[in-house]
């Protein structure tokens, strides 16, 4: 952060204890116009206290209290004076610590439940009575420290919010960053102005001064290759470097093989006069070989992982020095592929991917955002609105959607599938209503009849869903008249399937892509 963009003095610290929502946690805090940090959860109160916290949030986390080497916090953190709410693993860690009683497994509970606050306290001000929460815990508080009172429950959480409000220490069972809670914001706000005081100093503007500052900072004189997909992510961050460094960036736009129809067609035109340096590789055959035979969704990312860099080290060589490569890594991509704490889910290929000595150095501004911050940074940097809401299409690409081994025909029909379901989704005009949508193929056949004979074929998978984040979502309802056409085309248009299916799951348990 530079001298003219000071971090606001009304700050929240999310200690993480490897929630997969913690930086969900945090980008909430930002919504409510308060500059939100993650750190450690090993923090020490020392070191938090220079930092000068208005308020400590501790995350959620996989573990249990009372486990060998469950994450702890300093115990001297609530004797800073400062607000702090726990969120899950943070209430367990917060009752433990403050003398109560936690227990497991007798109250577990996943998914939606219904709230009721029984005790009124800053935390539930202008909340109404009952509402419904999201919950994802096997233990639970069972006796509380002595100053805390029960605030709010649930029919198999006693303890769904609790509170000592003369020490300003708050708790809730559920979590209130998910959207699926939907007065969690609400709830949050209340936190951080309400309890801790703060005002609205944080907005995407000061993220784009500190981000461009960052660059420029790390950078210097250096070089920076980008790699530039073409999606939402990678174009802002292409444009946010653009603006910190000019001429010193080239963006490099590698076909795997693996993309859309006409999407090579479609980014190469849509950056041509952008000022930017671009350089289109074609390495589909590279890719496509390095892949076939191969049926694990994991060693396909890593593989994909590999061979981007393999590319980009190959046209680093080819344009000259650079020192740096541009990612558009964002927070999903970091946490999902597991960190220190937090369970893996899968190697996004611009994380997992990553040898060990890779020969650059990584300027990644965006590791900290979600989706639908990245795009208003977009907006804020005055990128045209078809770019910044393009839908989500991962680095992958279609690899992810062709469940187990690549083969030429079923790549194929994932890429008929899907231009059919992404022209039909348009012409409903639902393409801004709709966060995600594409086409999955299944490595199973089954019969169908076509004429009079017999098909032994694939099935397409349709996936759509709603969501803001990234993080959880649920299936989109399309209109049964929308869907019964794409399957009609589907069927009829695309070689070599005879079923087409809709995938109703959400996320969790299932997650978006398929692999
Ligand atoms: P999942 O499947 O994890 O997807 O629920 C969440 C969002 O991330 C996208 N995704 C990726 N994006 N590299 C990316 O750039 C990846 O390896 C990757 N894997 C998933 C996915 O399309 C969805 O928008």
């Amino acid at each position: 952060m530079s001298a003219s963009q000071p971090i606001p003095a009304d700050r929240v610290f999310v200690l993480d204890f490897g929630a997969q929502y913690s930086q969900l946690i945090a980008r909430k805090v930002r919504e409510q116009g308060v500059y939100a940090e993650i750190v450690p959860g090993e923090i020490s109160a020392e070191q938090l206290a220079q930092r000068g916290p208005r308020g400590i949030i501790l995350s959620g986390g996989p573990a249990s209290v009372y486990e060998d080497g469950a994450p702890d916090c300093d115990p001297g953190i609530f004797a800073l004076g400062v607000p702090v709410l726990g969120i899950c693993y943070g209430l367990h860690l917060m009752v433990s610590r403050l003398g109560g009683e936690v227990a497991g497994g007798q109250g577990r509970e996943y998914g939606s439940a219904d709230l009721s606050w029984n005790v009124a306290s800053p935390l539930s001000a202008g909340l109404p009575s009952s509402m419904s929460c999201w919950m994802s815990h096997g233990d639970a508080a069972k006796r509380l420290p002595d100053g805390f009172l029960r605030l709010a429950t649930t029919d198999n959480c006693a303890e769904a919010a609790i509170g000592d409000p003369a020490r300003r220490f708050y708790a809730v069972q559920f979590h209130p960053e998910v959207t699926h809670t939907p007065q969690g914001s609400a709830l949050l706000a209340n936190f951080v102005h309400g309890v801790c005081g703060c005002g609205n100093d944080w907005n995407m503007g000061s993220f784009v001064t500190h981000a461009i500052d960052n660059i420029r900072e790390q950078v210097g004189a250096g070089r920076v290759l980008c790699a530039l997909s073409g999606g939402v992510d990678s174009a802002v961050l292409a444009a946010l470097a653009h603006r910190a460094i000019g001429d010193q960036l080239t963006c490099v736009f590698v076909d795997h093989g693996l993309l859309r129809a006409d999407e090579a067609e479609q980014v190469k035109a849509a950056f041509a006069d952008s000022g930017l340096k671009l350089v289109a590789v074609d390495a589909s055959e590279r890719f496509l070989s390095k892949l076939a035979g191969v049926d694990d969704p994991e060693r396909k990312r890593r593989i994909i992982g590999h061979e981007f860099i393999e590319v980009f080290t190959h046209t680093q060589r080819e344009l000259g020095d650079f020192e740096f490569l541009a990612q558009g890594t964002i927070y999903p991509d970091v946490i999902e592929s597991g960190g220190p704490k937090a369970a893996k889910i899968k190697s996004h290929h611009n994380v997992g991917g990553l040898p060990e000595k890779l020969g650059f150095k990584l300027v990644e501004p965006l590791r900290w955002l979600f989706k639908d911050e990245v795009r208003r940074v977009g907006e804020e940097l005055g990128l045209p609105a078809s770019m910044v809401w393009r839908q989500p299409f991962p680095g992958p690409g279609l690899a992810v959607r062709v469940v187990g081994e690549i083969t030429p025909d079923r790549l194929e029909i994932v890429r008929l599938s899907d231009k059919i379901l992404r022209d039909e989704i348009a012409l409903a005009g639902l393409d801004r209503a709709i966060a995600q949508y594409f086409t999955v193929c299944a490595p199973v056949r089954s019969v169908g009849v076509m004429g009079d004979a017999r098909s032994y074929l694939y099935p397409v998978i349709v996936r759509a869903v709603t969501t803001d984040d990234f993080m959880t979502a649920r299936p989109a309802r399309l209109p049964h008249e929308v869907m019964e056409k794409i399957a009609t085309r589907v069927v009829n248009e695309v070689p070599g399937v005879n079923r087409c299916l809709y995938d109703l799951s959400s996320k969790p348990p299932a997650t978006i892509e398929w692999e």
